[in-house]
C-alpha cells in the first residue's frame, strides 16, 4: 500500500495519487512557508511553481504577493487538484494552472519574474533542457528557486538512499545542484539549509 502511495509522487494519477496530492498538501507546507519566506518574490509581473502538485504552494504564493502565479505540472490529476484548491484565483484571473512539462513552457521568451520549485527536481527526466527552459522564460535578474529537503553528501551518502532508489529518483548533492544551475548559464548560485539542516534552497538569477 505505501508503495503504491510513494510510486505517485512521480506523476499523481488516480486514487493512489489523490491520497498522495493529499499527503504532500499537508507534509510540504510547513518547508514550502519556509522556503517563500526566504525567497524575495516580486511584487508584480509573473511566478511560476514548477511541479506545483495539489496547488497549496500556488495558494501560499498568491497570498503573499501580488504578482500573477502559474502553477505547472504535466499530471492532468495535479492540474485538476490544483485548479479546484485556487478556483476563486483563478476565476478573478490572479492565477493559472497550467498542463505542462518544465522541458518544455508555455511562456514566451524573459516573461517570468520568479520560479519556484519544491520537491520535484528529483523527477526532472532532462534536467539540463529543463535548466535552460527556465533560464529562456525568466526576464534578466529573475531567479530560480529549487527547494527540497532530500539532499544527498557530497561522498554519494545519504539518509534517502532506499526511497531514492524505490522511485529511481535523481538524488543530488548541493554540488550537484549548483553545477546544474551553472553549467546552465545562472549567476549568483547560492545555497541556504534550515536551522536544522533539512531543508535546502538552491538558487541563481538570469543576468
Ligand atoms: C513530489 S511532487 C511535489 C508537488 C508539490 N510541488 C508539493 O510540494 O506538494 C512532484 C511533482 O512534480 C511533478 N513533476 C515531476 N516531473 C515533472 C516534469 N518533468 N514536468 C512537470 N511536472 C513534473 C509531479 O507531477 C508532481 O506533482
Amino acid at each position: 500500500m505505501i508503495k503504491r502511495l510513494t510510486a505517485n509522487a512521480r506523476k499523481p494519477q488516480g486514487f493512489w495519487g489523490k491520497l498522495m496530492i493529499k499527503k504532500m498538501n499537508a507534509t510540504h507546507y510547513d518547508m514550502t512557508r519556509w522556503a517563500l519566506e526566504q525567497i524575495k518574490l516580486p511584487e508584480g509581473g509573473a511566478v511560476v511553481d514548477l511541479g506545483c502538485g495539489g496547488g497549496r504552494c500556488v495558494k501560499l504564493l498568491d497570498s503573499m504577493c501580488g504578482a500573477k502565479i502559474y502553477g505547472v505540472d504535466y499530471s492532468p490529476l495535479c492540474v485538476k487538484k490544483a485548479g479546484r484548491k485556487n478556483r476563486r484565483s483563478i476565476k478573478s484571473g490572479k492565477v493559472e494552472i497550467l498542463k505542462s512539462s518544465v522541458e518544455k513552457l508555455p511562456f514566451g521568451d524573459c516573461s517570468i519574474d520568479c520560479a519556484v520549485s519544491v520537491e520535484s527536481i528529483y523527477f526532472w527526466d532532462e534536467p539540463d533542457k529543463a535548466f535552460s527552459e527556465i533560464l529562456r522564460v525568466l526576464k534578466a535578474g529573475g531567479s530560480l528557486n529549487i527547494v527540497c529537503e532530500m539532499v544527498k553528501n557530497s561522498d554519494g551518502t545519504g539518509e534517502h538512499t532506499d526511497v531514492a532508489e524505490f522511485l529511481k529518483l535523481k538524488y543530488y548533492s548541493i554540488d550537484e545542484l549548483e553545477s546544474l544551475f551553472k553549467r546552465n548559464g545562472f549567476e549568483n548560485v547560492s545555497s541556504v539549509f534550515d536551522e536544522e539542516n533539512i531543508r535546502l534552497i538552491v538558487s541563481g538569477v538570469k543576468r
